[in-house]
């Protein structure tokens, strides 16, 4: 059995009403199949689908009612 590392915090971190926050190195694949390697520490990846700059979080997710943001 290998040991499982452990970290201080979580590498997927779901944000309410915002984003999903990624820490490491990570490929994602976007809804066209286009993949895109992850070149910061930490990621923020858009869930509210209002982002101009998807599949990364543009911040525009504060800009919008409480209904349409992310659970
Ligand atoms: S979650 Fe931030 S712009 Fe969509």
């Amino acid at each position: 059995m290998t040991d499982v590392p452990t970290y201080p915090h979580a590498d997927v971190v779901l944000c309410p009403g915002g984003p999903l926050l990624l820490r490491g190195k990570h490929v994602i694949e976007d809804s066209s199949g286009e993949l895109h390697e992850t070149t910061r520490r930490v990621t923020a990846l858009c869930r509210c689908d209002k982002s101009a700059k998807k599949p990364w979080c543009d911040g525009t997710h504060k800009l919008l009612p409480e209904k349409l943001t992310p659970s």
